[in-house]
């Protein structure tokens, strides 16, 4: 039986100062006028029923998210699991997971982050579709997408052989390599990037989980039984990390379904500009903005007043209520460790 889980507890550091710990990425409609997360439920529901999809999210967020989900479809509304901290992907799917499998023991899980855009939706349910025979048969199946550049921020998944129509063997998984071995990965070719995105027996999880991280399988199999978390103190205890660091990392038996998705995971503000149509001077622009002899900007306002640009280029400025940001597009990649001292001091 098909199920799904959508993870939407990310913190949203990346597109400051728009994302912020209120109200990050997932919950904002970056891309059109729902938001990522409504887009990422909407994109399931072809292939799900509403209530066979588990949304996992931080309990500050919990309402936020309710309240979107129903927007989509009320069933959606019903399972949302509240953390009372953020512990990265790994308890997050394994609570869902532990849930799952108690009412549905033959659940085949697709996992997908609520914060990614994908403009190929039919390829997407097809992707879906093709990975699911090879994970009735035990695997533990990726979503490949064709790397362009020697991105540090992603996983990266050797293919090996033909596995079944669609699917591939991995030979091995690495999760955000350095830049010189991305460089490397890009030179030898036979990788793709992870999507993010898993599909698996619900039972063979469980059993992978118990084998790599036995003090987790425990503790999230004790939640789905009590049908809540235990209390913030004793969530805080769990490991915090990833299912890419502590599971497919280590997993036999994991495949890969190459996917070209028209898919962006929108991690950074040039990302974004990427993603966005543009007007024929090449600006992106949002909200209210008045642009003259200016070429190639992202001039952002999230409804916070106008945006005058006049004889600018390559510029990225984001303006909110109550900050702003200003940066040359090529240099936004070194604005990370600014942010988060923003973060602190303001
Ligand atoms: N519930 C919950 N709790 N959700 C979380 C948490 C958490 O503690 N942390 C992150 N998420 C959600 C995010 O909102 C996002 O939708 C998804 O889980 C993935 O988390 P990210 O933090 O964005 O992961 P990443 O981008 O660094 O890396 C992952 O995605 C890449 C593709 O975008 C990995 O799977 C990489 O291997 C992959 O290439
Ligand atoms: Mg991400």
């Amino acid at each position: 039986h098909r199920h799904a889980i959508i993870l939407a507890g990310g913190s949203g550091t990346r597109l400051w100062p728009l994302s912020r710990s209120t109200m990050p990425k997932q919950l904002l409609a970056l891309d059109g006028d729902e938001s990522l997360l409504q887009q990422t439920a909407r994109r399931l529901l072809p292939l799900v029923s509403a209530d066979r999809v588990t949304t996992v999210t931080h309990q500050d967020h919990r309402f936020e998210v309710m309240g979107q989900l129903h927007a989509v479809a009320p069933a959606l509304a019903d399972q949302v699991l509240a953390e009372p901290a953020g512990r990265n992907t790994l308890p997050a799917i394994a609570w869902a997971v532990a849930a799952i499998v108690r009412h549905d023991p033959e659940a085949v899980v697709g996992v997908f982050s609520s914060d990614h855009v994908i403009n190929r939706v039919e390829d997407f349910h097809r992707a879906w579709r093709a990975a699911e025979p090879a994970a009735e048969a035990g695997h533990l199946v990726l979503f490949g997408i064709r790397p362009t550049e020697p991105a540090t921020g992603y996983g990266y998944i050797q293919a090996a052989r033909p596995l079944m129509e669609g699917v591939e063997e991995v030979s091995r998984f690495v999760e955000k390599p350095d830049r010189a071995t991305a460089e490397r990965f890009l030179e030898e070719g036979g990788y793709y990037w992870n999507g993010g995105m898993f599909v698996f027996r619900a039972d063979r999880f469980m059993d992978l989980l118990a084998r790599h991280q036995p003090a987790l399988a425990e503790a999230v199999t004790a939640m789905a039984a009590a049908g809540a978390p235990p209390t913030a103190e004793a969530y805080a205890e769990l490991p915090n990390t990833s299912i890419d660091y502590g599971l497919v990392e280590h997993a036999d038996r994991v495949a890969v379904v190459p996917a070209e998705l028209g898919w962006n995971d929108l991690g950074s503000w040039e990302a974004l500009y990427q993603q966005r149509s543009k007007d024929p001077d090449g600006n992106v622009c949002q909200g209210t903005v008045l642009a003259e002899d200016s070429r190639n900007n992202l001039l952002w306002s999230d409804d916070s007043g106008l945006i005058a640009a006049y004889g600018v280029e390559d510029l990225a400025l984001v303006q909110t209520r109550d900050a702003t940001l200003v940066c040359p597009r090529s240099r936004l990649a070194e604005l990370k460790q600014m942010v988060a001292r923003v973060r602190e001091e303001h």
